[in-house]
């Protein structure tokens, strides 16, 4: 049933508010503190972090591993699963391993899952199915709580992974004695604000319709991002690949000009991921460098953000004000809804796209 929406895409990506605010109550008491079923993990004994998964799983891990180094001091080493498997990397003392699958049956992370067992000091896995394999084979699985998604491209999962996988950084962070109560309470009340933040970015339909609809006579895209922006770049080409068949490419906006910036000219849509954050002014100016040549610049910020730096833009979306650390999955309604209007102007299948399975149990 898609309630009414055209396509189960549409459905998912709506849902968004309401799976991510039962996602935060799972793993919230009353008095606001962060609880991990059976007994969770202990962060104190745990130096360093291995994260692996495939496709927009693997985007989640990214994104979490800027937020468990900077937030807990935690070394993460982030790779997915098909190869993961066959590099067969040491694992040292004191490592955690975690898996993040929708499914909990992606067979390349399921056999990364099986190589960590018995050399990891605890397996964590992140998953949608608490039934699944990779839930069954870990010593903690973490439900995401996102309800069942039918749409091959991975939306709501993706949002309910991250904010997963933010409260367990936090979680840990405080537990490591580097994040204090105080600051562990301010980030779990803008985390609770989280899912109106994301009915307000929903609100944007229109502007991402209209942007969309300039991005579906296109040949190639480039997604532009810095720091924990730049896997939401990855996600958002990924997105636009995989239900419009446009060819997409993401690029940490500082690697512009060690090669791609070649690419660019007026043909060419750059989508330029950037709130009003500590590295706003450096992704700006690379955004500079592709408008001085030619390049159509769609940039998505924050009203901040949008009016010191969107003159001379192909097209603004303006995205609500959020805390940095919640701007990765607030931006991830944008990446969604670009790929799902440039779809439906493209008349694609978007819920079954051509060659693709929701879930991939082979290798
Ligand atoms: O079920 P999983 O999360 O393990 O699936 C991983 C990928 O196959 C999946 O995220 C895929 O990249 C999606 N189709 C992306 O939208």
């Amino acid at each position: 049933d898609k309630g009414g929406h055209k396509h189960f895409m549409a459905k998912e990506i709506a849902e968004q508010p309401g799976v991510i605010g039962q996602a935060i109550s799972h793993y919230l008491s009353d008095r606001g503190e962060i609880m991990l079923p059976d007994g969770g993990i202990d962060f104190t004994k745990v130096d360093r972090i291995t994260m692996v998964a495939c496709g927009t799983a693997s985007y989640a891990c990214m994104t979490a591993k800027y937020w468990f180094e900077q937030i807990a001091r935690i070394p993460v080493e982030v790779d997915v699963a098909s190869e993961f498997r066959y590099r067969e990397p040491p694992i040292p003392d004191r490592t955690l391993a975690v898996f993040v699958s929708q499914s909990g049956e992606t067979a390349d992370t399921l056999a990364a899952l099986r190589y960590c067992d018995g050399k990891a000091q605890s397996i964590l896995s992140v998953i949608n199915v608490p039934e699944s394999s990779i839930a069954r084979e870990s010593d903690l699985a973490l439900p995401i709580y996102a309800g069942v998604e039918v749409g091959v491209a991975s939306t709501k999962a993706f949002t309910c992974q991250l904010t997963v996988l933010l409260l367990l950084v936090l979680k840990a962070a405080n537990d490591r004695g580097v994040l204090d109560d105080a600051a562990l309470a301010d980030h779990i009340s803008a985390l609770r604000g989280l899912p109106s933040v994301i009915n307000t970015a929903l609100e944007q339909n229109d502007m991402m319709r209209s942007a969309a609809y300039k991005l579906s006579s296109a040949r190639d895209v480039l997604f532009l991002g810095r720091g924990q922006m730049f896997p939401l770049a990855l996600e958002g080409a990924l997105k636009l690949k995989e239900i419009s068949y446009i060819h997409a490419e993401a690029y940490a906006s500082g690697e512009l000009k060690h090669g791609p910036i070649a690419l660019v000219d007026e043909e060419v849509p750059v989508v330029v991921l950037a709130p009003k954050d500590a590295l706003f002014d450096k992704t700006v100016s690379n955004m500079q460098e592709v408008m001085a040549r030619k390049g159509k610049v769609i940039l998505v910020s924050d009203a901040d953000g949008l009016s010191e730096a969107s003159h001379g833009v192909w097209e603004s979306i303006e995205m609500p004000k959020v805390a940095d650390i919640l701007a990765p999955i607030l931006y991830a309604i944008p990446a969604q809804l670009l790929a799902y209007h440039t779809a439906v102007a493209k008349g694609t299948d978007v819920d079954q796209p051509r060659n693709l399975a929701k879930s991939v149990t082979v290798e």
